[in-house]
């Protein structure tokens, strides 16, 4: 089998997850209906969408003909949620999503609803504690923290002043949805900036808040309630997604691709900044047309030879999903690279950083956590000219999308055909069902193959 294939031509990828599961939460609590184009097909969104229309928002979603969904959601307003489940039996699943769990927990603080929240495996050994301090202070019931976590929301929430421990746009997100709730002003700040999605649409929902200057985060004064906006969200492609492939492009002689649409939100583009330091061929075109996201045109080309990269402490949250791609990156560059203040890692759907390691030290390059003093993890990789993995070997990607489809990126460039179990394979739907098809469709061979 010839497996010197090259990546060229354009290419779509799925609509940006973070901003759906956004572009959702908003629309339940707005008054009026918003119309939703470019909803990603992805499991960890249909969480969030399912959870909407079971806690009484109106959803109704159409495909397109050429297989985009749009959605249009009539939000409770100032009415509030009207669940859809027996009062005893109030259990909204969120399955794999983080995103999902963590917005409903902040939205619901403000209604004095019983509601119990349950999730997959993985999702139940991520932290919520973190959270649920916040807002419990505000309010909040939380009669189990452990899963499933079971909370009452109070009638009368109190603002809340808070600086958030890491910089994180979950929680600021879920904050943010709990302060709209709340009586007066609250402020909440995080030590360095993360994605602005959730500042970008509450503009677009006519929420008022005021970002602060010389810090990161904003003041919100509550109660308020989003309204729906006139024109339709429209969701651009996932950066995230768009980083297999131009990690893929950009290792694999003789590649040249363009992917057309993808969002380009400055505060998720680390890992191009990073890539242009290193000295990777790519590039990106913007187009700002004043919608609420800057979106654009990316191109990806083979690159024979990458410099170190160093990161900054402050900059890991606008890369923090692609460090599996850094990394590998990092692997097939010369000398060493350091990138700094990533422990968050290892509370992601798996503990990424460990996954990470293992899968450098496959291929053959040497990779290590170095701890500071104040407690922050930095990962430190010795770069290797050429990346090589034994072929037919099984790995395991601890059935994380992203680690899933990292090795399916390792693999081809590394021309090898490796075995994922099952349920590796199929935890790519989280984020980007289709990937492995199309990813080995355009190879011209299968770099991953599914061990039942
Ligand atoms: C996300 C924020 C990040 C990111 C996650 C999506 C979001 O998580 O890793 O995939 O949509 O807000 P944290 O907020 O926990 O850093």
């Amino acid at each position: 089998m010839d497996r010197r294939t090259a990546l060229k031509g354009p290419i779509c990828v799925p609509g940006d997850k973070s901003i759906a599961h956004r572009a959702l939460f908003f629309a339940a609590q707005a008054q009026g209906a918003t119309q939703i184009f470019g909803l990603p097909r992805g499991k960890d969104v249909r969480s969030s969408l399912n959870a909407i229309e079971k806690l009484g928002a109106k959803v109704s979603l159409a495909v397109g003909e050429d297989g985009i969904a749009s959605v249009m959601v009539e939000g409770w307003g100032s009415d509030g949620p009207k669940p859809h489940m027996p009062e005893d039996a109030r259990t909204v699943d969120c399955g794999n999503s983080g995103t999902t769990a963590r917005f409903i927990l902040g939205m619901l603080s403000g209604y004095p609803i019983k509601i119990s929240l349950d999730g997959d495996p993985s999702l139940k050994s991520r932290p919520m504690r973190r959270l649920l301090d916040p807002l419990c202070s505000m309010g909040l019931s939380c009669s189990s923290c452990t899963w499933p976590i079971e909370v009452c929301g109070a009638e009368r929430l109190k603002p809340i002043t808070v600086e958030l421990p890491v910089a994180s746009a979950q929680m600021k997100t879920a904050l943010l949805f709990a302060a709209l709730r709340a009586r007066g002003t609250s402020r909440i700040t995080e030590p360095a900036a993360s994605r602005d999605h959730t500042e970008r649409l509450a503009e677009a929902f006519d929420i008022k808040l005021v970002k602060l200057t010389c810090e990161n985060g904003f003041e919100i004064t509550g109660p308020q309630t989003p309204c729906a906006p006139d024109d339709p969200i429209v969701i651009p492609g996932d950066f995230s997604s768009a980083a297999f492939w131009i990690t893929a492009a950009l290792c694999i002689p003789g590649s040249d691709l363009t992917i057309e649409g993808v969002g380009l939100n400055p505060t998720r583009l680390g890992f191009v900044k990073a890539l242009q330091a290193m000295g990777a061929n790519i590039s990106v075109e913007c187009i700002d047309d004043g919608t609420s996201e800057p979106y654009g045109r990316i191109h990806a080309a083979y690159t024979e030879l990458v410099g170190p990269c160093e990161t900054l402490a402050n900059e890991s949250a606008t890369f923090i999903d692609e460090v599996p791609l850094l990394a590998i990156m990092c692997a097939r560059a010369t000398g060493e690279s350091l990138i700094r203040n990533i422990g968050e890692l290892k509370l992601k759907e798996c503990d990424r950083l460990t996954a990470v390691i293992d899968m450098l030290s496959q291929c053959g390059a040497n990779a290590r956590v170095v701890e500071n003093e104040d407690g922050s993890l930095d990962l430190l990789i010795s770069g290797k000219a050429k990346l090589g993995i034994p072929d037919g070997i099984k790995v395991s990607a601890h059935h994380d999308h992203r680690i899933a489809m990292a090795w399916a990126v390792l693999s081809a460039v590394c021309q090898v055909q490796i075995r994922l179990d099952a349920g590796d394979i199929d935890s790519i739907s989280v984020s980007y069902p289709g990937f492995l098809d199309e990813f080995s469709r355009r190879l011209g061979y299968a770099p991953i193959v599914r061990v039942e």
